[in-house]
């Protein structure tokens, strides 16, 4: 086996299946024909099952290592200027793609003390993993039936009087429990959390049900609308905000413990909104969104196995719509991994792969299952490993690359990868490598 995990003549997977010296050394042709020969043998030529080599045709490799390391990164940034800082590891979206009890079990290694979701339905899950770490889900919608998260011990944003109600209804359910809720505040995003008009109002109420002792207000949050933006005025506007909802809280009674603001970017760029608590996605991905360099680790690798490789005259037409037609006499090699998987349409013509030792351009329309790589002559091969993105170490693209060819955000490159392709794990946190 190669380290790309192409079969070679001296593999186990091919004895007794001769490899001519013409085919071996007609390199653009010896992957077909060894296809060729592989699917012809005879079965009793087949080796032992636990000696054939098992080709992948697509996984998610998940360096759980990278995500311990980027977690401790940004914690200690954090605590670089408030000592007693804490993080809250953001595994919602099943980790931004990751796997979301995999990824918190990592971070938690790394120094997290808390765990954000956005639903109730994804911190339930991290329970049933047997993920006993304190964990937020701050979006649900006011008539959603709360008593499991609550019964579990987790804690919840509260973004209207509606949500509090619901909170105090199932906390009367269940009087032998009571709920820590974190106040989601809208400082300015324009999107969840308690508009700065109703604030008042619920913190009024906020109070009045921690004085009766139904409920106990862990936390005071917001989050950031442009962090990621390079001297966006609302970081500050956002955070002198906060302040003042702060002091407002205060001065109602409240006196929550945790203050949390940052997001990723704000923890590499926005020391003043740090307060005591950050809440970091992204970073523990290893993905980076502001321009300060910071030393993440990306930690997930999108890989597959060429599938088929064929010679086309010049001129040849390549997947639907025919948008790509080669220019010469060319190897095409299919790569099995297409939207269904993650792979954006957008991608079409423009997204790269590293592929027999170079970067290389999809030709033509991402199809639901494949992606075409126009190789010329190279000797590419069925068999061979592609990369579609990784950490970048050996030139291969990155998810930022694709996010940038497909005009969108790395988040979205990893968080969009399907069910259908499977995760593995590795690092010392995780399995071999
Ligand atoms: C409320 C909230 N906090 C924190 C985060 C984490 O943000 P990032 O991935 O940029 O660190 C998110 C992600 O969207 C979020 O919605």
């Amino acid at each position: 086996m190669t380290t790309a995990g192409r079969p070679e003549a001296s593999d186990p997977a091919l004895s007794g299946q001769a490899v001519s010296a013409s085919a071996a050394s007609d390199p653009a042709q010896s992957g077909q024909a060894v296809s060729a020969r592989v699917a012809a043998a005879p079965a009793a030529a087949a080796p032992p099952a636990a000696e054939r080599v098992a080709a992948v045709r697509a996984e998610a490799v998940i360096d759980l290592d990278a995500i311990a390391a980027n977690t401790r990164l940004l914690l200690n940034r954090m605590r670089g200027v408030n000592p007693r800082a804490e993080l809250m590891a953001v595994v919602k979206a099943d980790g931004y793609g990751h796997g979301a009890a995999q990824s918190a079990r990592a971070a938690v290694a790394g120094g997290a003390g808390f765990l954000g979701v956005a639903t109730p339905e994804e911190a339930l899950d991290l329970r049933a993993a047997g993920i006993e770490t304190p964990v937020l889900a701050w979006l649900w919608p006011a008539g959603q039936d709360i008593g499991p998260a609550l019964a579990a011990g987790v804690e919840l944003g509260i973004s209207s009087l509606e949500h509090l109600t619901a909170v105090l209804i199932a906390a009367s359910a269940a009087p032998a429990t009571q709920p820590r809720i974190h106040v989601k505040i809208d400082t300015g995003l324009g999107r969840n959390g308690v508009g700065i008009g109703d604030l008042g109002a619920v913190l009024d109420a906020v109070a009045a049900a921690e004085r009766s002792g139904v409920v106990h207000v862990a936390g005071l949050m917001s989050h950031l609308a442009s962090a990621d933006v390079p001297d966006d005025p609302s970081v500050a506007e956002q955070t002198a905000a906060f302040r003042e909802v702060l002091d407002l809280a205060r001065s109602k009674g409240i006196d929550a413990h945790w203050h949390h603001l940052a997001n990723t970017p704000a923890v590499l760029d926005h020391q003043d909104t740090f307060f005591n608590l950050g809440r970091c996605g992204i970073g523990l991905y290893g993905i980076n969104p502001v321009l300060t360099p910071a030393g993440l680790r990306p930690a997930m690798t999108l890989r597959g196995t060429v599938a088929l490789t064929k010679r086309v005259p010049a001129g040849y037409g390549v997947s639907y719509g025919l948008t790509y037609r080669t220019s010469a006499e060319t190897t095409l090699a299919l790569v099995p991994l297409g939207y269904a998987d993650g792979i954006p349409r957008a991608a079409s013509s423009v997204g790269e792969v590293w592929l027999g030792g170079r970067r290389r351009r999809i030709a033509g329309r991402v199809a639901m299952d494949q992606v075409v790589i126009d190789c010329g002559d190279d000797p590419v091969a069925a068999g061979d490993d592609v990369i579609v993105f990784g950490p970048g170490d050996d030139g291969e693209p990155t998810a930022d690359d694709w996010a940038q060819a497909c005009d969108t955000i790395a988040y979205e490159i990893v968080t969009r990868i399907g069910p259908r392709v499977p995760r593995r794990y590795v690092g010392d946190l995780g399995g071999p490598l």
